[in-house]
């Protein structure tokens, strides 16, 4: 059996883990599957409300690593899974995305030659002030097999003189999660409950360190959020480093306290799903949401200077906008007055990335698992053969 750790602990991790796990779980003979939950993410809302609407397992082992400084963070999750590793002695870790758990456990297995499977690596904002950037270029840097998204991605990684038969352009796995649930999510309710209606409210997510952390860009996006709410109710599913800021900082009353401007805890899959497709716009600095508004054909402005997800906007919905209101308030007008919006669904985002991630494990492991059922056949003989002798 060829032992696979798959590692995960925030939020977007979860929608990336689930069909892995389960296209994987299709092959027990092959595969023997164990869910290692850091603890990155740790409230229900940011974390076990995904494992109970994907119908995951309770992982093996969670970890609980929590918040904390990045060095801390990052630290705490290192310690933890290298134990976790050392007496599982896996085949393979696999690891998503570009947060703080998919570094730790990236070094962790690295140190212990374990090989590694990064999905959705390559992506790069070229951005070194981001964390995540210097979390993608190392994990990208030491994993064994690089699963991308997209042609940028693969670009990326030989520009950084990375070799080819480490690379697999396989699509977007998040987008296997979007399509398989999306008629669950057409049936939530969140609309009747906030008392909205469908196309006429732009959906806000915000909680880059660079945008919340920060008390300039803050003021700057109560400005925004204001001026945008003048023409259109605005829904905020706000993230805990969000409210948290918001909070602290004299309540940026401009956001609280405006009619306008509905506040909501961080939502569910299902809901947050139904709000995104039935959006005027979206605004984020989130990353997975610029590829699922691309998915879902919806306009999405982007408030940062830059994405590593260039394929959303040369071929999706996506803007990058900043913080620039001037330009914000001109789009919302834009596509308040039926503006156009042309759009393609980038190459190999169909729903079967994880199909493909999984075909390409297998041949991986062909002749590993042939020796394993070899080794355990001979076994079984012996024990046949020592069965035998003693009858
Ligand atoms: C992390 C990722 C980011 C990803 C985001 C999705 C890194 C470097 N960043 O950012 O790439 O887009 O997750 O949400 O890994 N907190 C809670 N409850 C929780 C989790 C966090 O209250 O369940 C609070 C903690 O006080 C913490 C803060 O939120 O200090 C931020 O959490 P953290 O995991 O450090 O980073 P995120 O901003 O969530």
């Amino acid at each position: 059996m060829i032992k696979i750790l798959l590692v995960a602990g925030a939020r977007p991790d979860f929608m990336k883990l689930a069909p892995l796990y389960f296209e994987l779980r299709k092959y027990p003979s092959v595969f023997s599957l164990r869910i290692v939950h850091t603890g990155q993410h740790y409230d229900y809302a940011m974390s076990r409300v995904f494992f109970d609407q994907f119908g995951l397992p309770e992982p093996h082992f969670f970890l609980e690593a929590g918040s904390g400084s990045h060095a801390q963070q990052t630290g705490n999750i290192m310690i933890r899974v290298e134990d976790i590793m050392r007496s599982e002695k896996p085949n393979m870790a696999v690891v998503f995305g570009d947060v703080n758990s998919t570094l730790a456990a990236v070094l962790a297995a690295s140190k212990l030659c374990i090989p590694i499977a990064h999905v959705e690596a390559g992506l790069r904002s070229h951005d070194r002030s981001m964390p995540e950037e210097i979390n993608r270029v190392v994990c990208d840097t030491l994993a064994d097999m690089l699963f991308t998204t997209c042609d940028d991605a693969n670009l990326n990684l030989i520009k950084e003189g990375i070799d080819v038969g480490r690379i697999f352009l396989v699509g977007n796995i998040m987008i296997d999660t979007l399509k398989y649930f999306l008629p669950q999510a057409e049936k939530s309710r969140v609309l009747d409950k906030l008392g909205i209606d469908e196309g006429k409210y732009i959906l806000v997510t915000l909680h880059r360190p660079s945008n919340v952390d920060n008390l300039e860009n803050l003021d700057r996006l109560a400005e925004i959020l204001s001026a945008a709410a003048e023409r259109c109710k605005i829904i905020f599913p706000i993230h805990p480093r969000t409210r948290k800021n918001l909070e602290n900082n004299g309540g940026n009353s401009a956001i609280l306290n405006n009619r306008n401007i509905i506040l909501t805890d961080p939502l569910g899959y299902f809901d947050f799903i139904k709000l995104q497709k039935n959006a005027f716009i979206v605004m984020t600095d989130s990353g997975g949401i610029q590829e699922e508004t691309t998915y879902l054909g919806v306009p999405c402005l982007t408030l940062r200077k830059n994405t590593e997800r260039s394929v959303t906007v040369t071929d999706g919905t996506n803007k990058v906008v900043a913080l620039n209101l001037k330009k914000i308030i001109s789009l919302i007008d834009y596509y308040m007055q039926d503006g156009v919006l042309s759009r393609r669904r980038p190459f190999l985002w169909d729903g079967q990335t994880a199909e493909r991630i999984v075909r390409i494990l297998r041949e991986r492991f062909a002749d590993e698992a042939k020796k394993e059922d070899e080794a355990e056949r001979l076994t079984s003989t012996d024990k046949i053969v020592l069965k035998n002798i003693t009858e």
